[in-house]
């Protein structure tokens, strides 16, 4: 089929082992690449925060450095010249190995040093008891239109894949409940993360591993939402932040048709066994953002365990007031 089409390299949309890729590309004497590499390059163009290119640059180290046999195979051979380390009898192979080592250990401690000042400001954070909300969701379900449409800012949003890598925080202020809260965007998730990228990219979901709240953000205009959906669950689960309170945010209601437009403003739906309370929004046409705020500030102010908030809350089927689940 490759030939047929005239194919020059060759994209699985799986994860290779070293092995398997190097036994296709001598199978189908062509370059044969797996679904890894492709992310970890859309990661490298779409990186913007020192954190997130140097996340990016480590997965994409790790990744080499279990690649090199076959990227160097045909190259292996004794070195020594001006220049290079290592003494005469070390392989190129062998000195690849050892440079990318060494290019991974740097990227770490810088990488922990940029983990620190994070830390720092969490703490801050916490000692301040400010109400932490993470937007949670699958890539381009618009968690960075709706950051931006809450709190003013211009955080990146573009039509592709990973727009947003670097989480990015800012206060929102709810005057609903006279209360800021910090909400943080955070990067799309997707079908299949591989687990090495999962790793890398720790730092940057921590804020969602921290968070008081997520808000789950779904392309309720996409016909897959559900499985999408299930997917972020998994790697929230993944990643030891599934038992954090959700509210799901459906957005993109302005891109349904009549026929699908939700009859109600607010509900509740069960994720993984827990009943959420369900907004729906497009962070576009600015619909459905008052009832996001209202059920924003409640679930703040649940938090607190002040009294009385049910005049907040967007009203639920028998007044039952949104937000009032407790996981
Ligand atoms: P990642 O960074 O990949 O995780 O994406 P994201 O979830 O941050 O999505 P982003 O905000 O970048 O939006 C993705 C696309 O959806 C953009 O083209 C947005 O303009 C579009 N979009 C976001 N919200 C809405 C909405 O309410 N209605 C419509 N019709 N489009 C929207």
């Amino acid at each position: 089929m490759a030939e047929e089409l005239g194919a020059e390299e060759i994209l699985f949309d799986q994860s290779l082992s070293p092995g398997q890729q190097r036994n296709l590309e001598r199978h189908l004497q062509r370059p044969v690449n797996d679904r890894t590499l492709l992310i970890l390059e859309i990661f490298g163009q779409r990186a913007r925060s020192h954190e997130g290119k140097l996340q990016v640059e480590l997965a994409r180290q790790q990744y080499l450095s279990t690649r090199l046999v076959r990227r160097w195979s045909h190259l292996e051979r004794q070195s020594g010249g001006i220049g290079l380390r290592g003494g005469p009898g070390e392989t190129q192979i062998e000195l690849d190995r050892r440079m990318i080592g060494e290019s991974i250990r740097r990227i770490k401690d810088r990488l922990q040093k940029v983990k620190r000042q994070r830390q720092t400001q969490r703490r801050q954070r916490v000692r301040q008891e400010v109400f932490k909300v993470s937007l949670v969701g699958y890539t381009n379900a618009g968690k960075s239109t709706l950051f931006n449409a809450l709190v003013k800012a211009r955080a990146y949003a573009a039509d592709q894949l990973f727009a947003t890598l670097d989480t990015t925080t800012r206060q929102l202020y709810l005057g609903e409940a006279d209360l800021a809260v910090s909400l943080s965007d955070t990067v799309g998730f997707i079908r299949d993360l591989p687990h090495g990228l999962i790793d890398a990219f720790q730092a940057t979901l921590q804020e969602a591993m921290d968070a008081d709240l997520l808000l789950h953000v779904v392309d309720a205009a996409s016909s897959n939402f559900m499985e999408q959906m299930s997917e972020v669950q998994r790697v929230l689960a993944e990643i030891g932040a599934d038992r954090i309170r959700q509210l799901v945010v459906f957005n993109k209601v302005d891109a349904l048709d009549s026929a699908h437009k939700p009859a109600v403003s607010s509900d509740f739906i069960e994720v993984d066994g827990q009943s959420c309370p369900r907004v729906f929004i497009s962070a576009r046409s600015g619909e459905g953002l008052p009832d996001l705020r209202r059920a924003l500030a409640a679930a703040a102010l649940d938090a607190r365990q002040v009294p009385s908030v049910a005049h907040t809350l967007p009203a639920h089927g028998d007044d039952e007031p949104l937000c009032t689940i407790r996981t």
